[in-house]
């Protein structure tokens, strides 16, 4: 059984353009997990030294109150990284992600450009987490090597927009034209121990749309979902956590499995139902997640 590599349950995760100081500035103010300073797709290609300035300014200057801060990289072949890491890593991010993750040669040279920082500025080799973006059609076929590359890797992040693009694929909002690489994606994770975060649902106007497909992605065993506004962590968070009745319902089977297994049973019916081993740790999952 994969350990997961985490101590941090991350529900909501929110990016925000790293050009711009005014949306970080609020990030303290907003109810998220985990804030995301972009430097990729979020900000105009012209923008791109402005951006990583700002990043790095942001993360001496404004207090995330306790959230993880997170910087996402643009990909490797662009040769950006070198001096992002570099202008960034001194004002020691929680982490990095980096996105459009191919392959195994993708992470690695990522991984190596931060075990260069950590050397250089004294931290434990894996001070810094990495989280690695899946929104190609290679990257998902890679998804084992990618998942295997380093042991600083804590996540992979689905990017339906990008995935669609890739392949052809025009989005609905069922989303069935990637739900391939969705579920493929939650997979990979629970098989190496990382955790895993959904797609973002870019129309931030409509809370019922989101609520649908959090617990959807949810349901599918996703961990937290990427945001673009803060209107939707709210939603998210909620979504994410265990409710009480879920803790109570999960309390209750731990307790009538013990009992019967005492008595010999390893098959019983509860509530209605019949349940097992594998809805015992289903249950014990829902009370290490309300932890
Ligand atoms: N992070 C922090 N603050 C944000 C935010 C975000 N992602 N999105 C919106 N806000 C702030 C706005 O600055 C605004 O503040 P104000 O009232 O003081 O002006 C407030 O929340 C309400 O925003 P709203 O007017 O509803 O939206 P907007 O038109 O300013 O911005 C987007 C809409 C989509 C451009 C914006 O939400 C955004 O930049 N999202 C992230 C985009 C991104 O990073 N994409 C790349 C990854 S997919
Ligand atoms: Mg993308």
């Amino acid at each position: 059984m994969p350990v997961e590599n985490s101590h941090f349950a991350r529900r909501s995760l929110l990016f925000m353009p790293g050009d711009s100081m005014k949306k970080i500035q609020k990030a303290a103010g907003w109810e998220v997990d985990a804030v995301i300073l972009d430097l990729e797709d979020g900000v105009a290609q012209n923008r791109k030294v402005e951006a990583r300035t700002t990043v790095a300014a942001a993360l001496q200057t404004v207090d995330f109150g306790g959230r993880e801060r997170l910087v996402r990289l643009n990909h490797v072949s662009t040769g950006l990284p070198v001096a992002e890491i570099e202008a960034t890593a001194a004002w020691r991010p929680d982490g990095y992600i980096a996105p459009k993750a191919e392959d195994e040669a993708d992470l690695c040279a990522v991984d190596r450009l931060l075990e260069a920082a950590e050397r250089q500025l004294g931290l434990a080799i894996g001070a810094f987490r990495l989280f690695a973006m899946i929104e190609t059609a290679r990257g998902v076929m890679n998804l084992k090597e990618i998942a295997c590359a380093t042991p600083r890797l804590e996540g992979l992040i689905f990017g339906a927009e990008d995935l669609a693009g890739d392949i052809g694929a025009v989005r609905t909002p069922a989303a069935w034209e990637v739900f391939y690489a969705r579920s493929a994606v939650v997979t990979a994770a629970a098989a190496y121990g990382l955790q895993a975060f959904d797609m973002v649902f870019t129309d931030f106007h409509d809370a019922s749309g989101l609520e649908t497909e959090s617990r959807f992605a949810r349901q599918l065993g996703f961990t937290g979902k990427t945001c673009i506004h803060p209107n939707q962590t709210p939603v998210v968070n909620r979504v994410f956590s265990p409710s009480p009745d879920e803790i109570d319902r999960a309390q209750r089977l731990i307790q009538a499995f013990a009992a019967q297994q005492a008595a010999g049973a390893g098959a019983f019916t509860f509530e209605g139902k019949m349940v097992d081993m594998p809805m015992l740790i289903a249950a014990r999952k829902v009370l290490a997640r309300a932890r």
